[in-house]
């Protein structure tokens, strides 16, 4: 077993995207997030005297989470829904709001014709589930980032992704051919530090529910 009571409460933040709301809503309920600001290169950061912040990537997050070396966790449910794992969701955080759709280059009918649709993803496993429930048969090209780019080159027929303004898509002659659900940051904690440090993190949670 991973987790220790004897450290300070660690949360595990995903870097990048959800970082400032994080941080800003950390502040919000009263942390001094001085060295997060600061951070530099850093990657574990005090937050006053009681917490200290990690920051991770994305998936990184779950696993921190998962085996207990991270108490808590800040992380999009899009990585939630593609990764599972074994934690509690605790809240929705608000902030971080965008959705997963079906796109691809403007004007093509997707669903016209009876070949097999190239599909590419950062979400492979959200995009098996969506054709699943369809019943339709796709090959799944898993591709790390800028995947608007696939079908532009030619190698998919379209993408599953995540669609916050529009605008990468508009950009590059792409449109939303459907929703497939909406999306937002989560509070996730490790099952045994929910029990073993429940005051601590109960005390956290009312806090940020008061908040957001
Ligand atoms: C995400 C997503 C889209 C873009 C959507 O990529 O994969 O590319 O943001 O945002 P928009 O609708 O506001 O334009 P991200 O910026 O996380 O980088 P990545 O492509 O390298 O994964």
């Amino acid at each position: 077993m991973n987790n220790n009571t004897s450290r300070p409460l660690r949360i595990a933040l995903t870097k990048g995207r959800l970082e400032k709301d994080t941080v800003a809503l950390l502040e919000k309920i009263g942390y001094d997030c001085t060295a997060v600001h600061e951070k530099g290169r850093k990657l574990i950061l005090p937050v006053g005297d009681s917490i200290e912040v990690v920051l991770a990537k994305a998936a990184d997050v779950i696993t921190y989470v998962e085996n207990g070396v991270c108490d808590l966790g800040v992380v999009g449910k899009d990585t939630i829904i593609e990764m599972q794992g074994k934690f509690f969701e605790l809240s929705d955080l608000g902030f971080g709001k965008c959705r997963f759709a079906l796109a691809g280059k403007k004007g093509e009918d997707f669903y016209e014709g009876i070949h097999v649709r190239t599909i590419a993803t950062k979400y492979p496993n959200v995009a098996r589930t969506f054709f699943e429930k369809k019943n339709m048969d796709v090959d799944i090209v898993k591709i790390e980032g800028s995947v608007e780019l696939a079908p532009l080159l030619g190698l998919s027929h379209a993408i599953v992704d995540i669609v916050e303004t529009g605008t990468t898509l508009k950009e590059n002659g792409l449109e939303v051919y459907e929703y497939i659900c909406p999306i937002s940051a989560r509070l996730i904690a490790n099952m045994v530090s929910l029990k073993l440090r429940k005051e601590e993190i109960e005390k956290l949670i009312s806090a940020i529910e008061a908040n957001i």
